[in-house]
This record gives structure tokens, sequence and C-alpha cells, in this order.
């Protein structure tokens, strides 16, 4: 593992000005009410691919904006710092679906595909999870069969986030239900493909803007080349979207994270108890000082991890750890933000409430932290052990 210590580039620091300004000024101004009425923020997405942010590491010439992933990230954490049910739509459709076209995509896919997805037009989703395959995707049982020049693609796919909202679908199917791995391939699937149904919308805790859906595939007929690389590689392009997407997670987790923080302070500053600010109780301000390193060490964690995947470098374990360590992070810091706020904490007349909710599934998407452990300890010993 190289080390490194950085300074964040004029580029990167004015991206990062740019889309604070935009997160706390349009974003945030709805983000409470959308939690309520669970609304998608179709516009904002829109406004999104405007600025910029619906392909940031997509080439140029495929409409993106050619950043390296350390934008990426400020980027990102800067949205979640608002409104994380924007963030994970923003991190499912750049860290995964954006960067698999781009990656695995020919120039077919990616000439037709990617200037969709960058300008907003498109949202992606990333079809992978199944009722019974979800730490484990080699066991799902969604097929994909060949037939003259389609594939016909039958199963139920769950938990997808935009599922409802999705412009392309990258969903991964069994080609060949001999192999495990190798028997698996993916696909690229439009919105009003014929025999693509929503399911079931998930009334979830958290993420409330955000749309979890089945995906049902009933003798959906896509085009044969609209497979992803070629039969076979669906789990290796899953595995390395997740790569990406788990820096995605730690970036939204930085965000709640300070956003939790931030809020904390500023409510102890205001609340007084024994005649004096609570800011000024020696209990607090250790608290807030810890929240702070802990914050601190997982923007590092994702600085880090960012980074090697800017250097071409296998970033696989540095991913899960920069997710790990953030996801469970954000956890206590809401936690104690929340507490901070005492009782008042615990009623939507706070934004912290809300970013308790949302923080929670940070540990189980996109790979439980029980799967991080796994990753993380495979490289350590190399020896493919299983969970
Ligand atoms: N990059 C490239 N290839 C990889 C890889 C990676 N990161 N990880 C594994 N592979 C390859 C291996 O090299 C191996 O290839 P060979 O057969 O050629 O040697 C192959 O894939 C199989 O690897 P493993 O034996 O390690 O696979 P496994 O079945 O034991 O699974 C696992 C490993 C880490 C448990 C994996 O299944 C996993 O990550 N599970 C969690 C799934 C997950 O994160 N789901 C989240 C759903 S998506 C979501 O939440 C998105 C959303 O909407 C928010």
């Amino acid at each position: 593992m190289i080390y490194m210590f950085f300074k964040l580039t004029d580029e990167q620091l004015m991206i990062q000005t740019m889309v604070r300004e935009f997160s706390r000024k349009v974003v945030a101004t709805t983000a409470a009410e959308r939690d309520r009425t669970k609304e998608f923020p179709a516009e904002n997405f829109k406004k999104m691919g405007e600025l910029g942010l619906m392909g940031m590491m997509v080439p140029v010439e495929y409409g993106g904006e050619g950043t390296d992933t350390i934008s990426y990230v400020l980027a990102l954490s800067e949205i979640a710092y608002s409104c994380a049910s924007t963030a994970v739509v923003m991190s499912v459709h750049n860290s995964i679906v954006c960067e698999s076209v781009n990656k695995y995509g020919n120039e077919e896919q990616k000439t037709k595909y990617l200037p969709q997805l960058t300008s907003g037009e498109f949202i992606g989703a990333f079809a992978l999870t199944e009722p019974h395959a979800g730490s484990d995707p080699v066991s799902q049982s969604t097929t994909a069969v060949r037939d003259g020049d389609e594939y016909v693609i039958n199963g139920t796919k769950r938990f997808i986030t935009t599922g409802k909202n999705a412009g392309l679908v990258i969903v991964t199917a069994k080609t060949d239900e001999a192999k495990r791995h190798k028997g698996i391939s993916a696909f690229l699937v439009e919105k009003g493909t014929p025999g693509l149904i929503v399911g079931n919308i998930e009334d979830k805790m958290g993420l409330r803007a955000s749309d979890t859906t089945d995906l049902i595939f009933e003798n959906c007929r896509v085009p044969a080349e609209n497979i992803l690389s070629k039969e076979g590689d669906g789990f290796k392009i899953a595995m390395t979207a997740l790569d990406c997407g788990r820096i995605g997670i730690a970036a939204q987790s930085v965000g709640v994270s300070q956003a939790a923080l931030d809020a904390a302070v500023k409510y102890a500053k205001g609340r007084e108890q024994f005649n004096q600010k609570i800011s000024k109780f020696q209990g607090l301000r250790w608290m807030i000082a810890d929240m702070a390193t802990e914050i601190e060490a997982a923007r590092q964690l994702m600085f880090s991890a960012a980074a090697m995947k800017d250097r071409g470098e296998n970033y696989t374990s540095q991913a899960s750890m920069a997710k790990l360590f953030s996801s469970e992070m954000v956890n206590r810091i809401t936690g104690k933000a929340l507490q901070i706020h005492g009782g008042y904490g615990f009623t939507k007349d706070y934004p912290i409430e809300r970013f308790y909710r949302d923080a929670r599934v940070f540990t189980i998407y996109e790979g439980t932290s029980e799967i991080q452990r796994v990753v993380i300890s495979n490289n350590i010993f190399k020896d493919k052990r299983k969970p």
C-alpha cells in the first residue's frame, strides 16, 4: 500500500465549493419535506446533470466531466450533507452505472448511453440483489436465455435503488446455470422495455426520497448487443462496480456525519442548562472532539481509496475499509449528535432524526459490514476464505 499525504488541487477545491453552494441552496431546501412525502427529487437530478454531477468520472468525449475520483467523492459528500436520498441515487448512478458502462461498454454502448446518463436524462440503477441472494449474489436465480438476436430475461430483483425512476438498469442474470461466477452476465436494459415491471416500492425508515423497488423481469427481451462485455463477465463487472460503489458510500457517510456534527455544534451553542450553554460542558466538548476525529479518519480513508483508484492500483480492500469504517462511524456520530440534542433530537423539529434514520442502511447496502470484513481479510490472507 502506498501512503499518501496530499493537498486538494485548485480544481478539486473549485468543484467542492460549487457543489457545496448548490447542495445547500437547492438540495437542502426540500430534503425534509421529501423525507416526509417520499417525493423523488427528479428536477434536482436535471440540474445536477447540467452541473456535470451525473457523469463526473466519464470522459468528456462521452458527455462527462472527466474528473478524478477525489473530485467525485468531494462532490458526493457535499450532496450527502444536505440530502442522503439524493446522494445514494447520485452514487449508484456515477460509481456503478456510469463507471461500468465506461469501463466495460463497447463503443456503440458508450456512444448511445453515456450522454443520456451524464446529462441526467437517464438515471442509472444496478439490479444485482434478489430476494434470496443478497450477500451471496452468485446464488441469484434470474436467467437470461439467448434467443436469436435477443436475450430473454426472467427473474425478480430486490431492493433496487432508483428502481422506479431509472432510465437504464444494469441487470445481472445467469446465462449458464451449470457455472457459478462465470455463469453470470450483465445486461443494459432500458426503462419501458416490455417485460420489465416495477414491483413493490419499499416503505423505508430512511432515504425515503430515493425509491427502492423490486424489478420483475417477465420474458423481458433485450437485444443481444446490450450485453456488457461478454457472457460470463457479469460477476466481475458487479464486483468491480461495487468497489467504486463502496467509495461512494464512504463519501455519503462522511457527508451525513459532517452534517450531524455541525447540527450538534449549532445546537450545543444555543442550548442552555444549569445557567450556561451546554457547549461549555467538558463532557460534551470531548464528545464533539471524538466525533470530529472519527469523521476526519473516515475522510482520509475515503481519499486514500479514491487516490488509489485514480492511480490505477487495485483498491478493492481500501474501498472496503473506507466503506466499513465510515458507515459504522456515521451511525455512531448521528447517534451522539442526536444525544446532544436531547429530547428535541427525537422530534422532527430538527434534522438530526432524519440523519440518524438515513445513516442506518449504510452498514448494510453495497455489502454489509460483515461482507467488507470478508473482502478485507480475504485480501490479507489471499485464500478466498468464504463467509
Ligand atoms: N474485482 C474484480 N474481480 C473480483 C472482485 C473484485 N473486487 N472480487 C471478486 N472478484 C472475482 C474473483 O477474482 C474471482 O474470479 P476468478 O473466479 O476468476 O478467480 C471471482 O470474482 C469470485 O470471487 P470470490 O470467490 O471472492 O467470490 P465469492 O462468491 O466468494 O463472493 C463476496 C465474494 C465478497 C462475498 C461478494 O459476493 C460480495 O461482495 N458480496 C456482497 C454483495 C453486495 O455488496 N451486494 C450489494 C448489492 S448492490 C447495492 O446495494 C446497490 C444499491 O442499490 C445501493
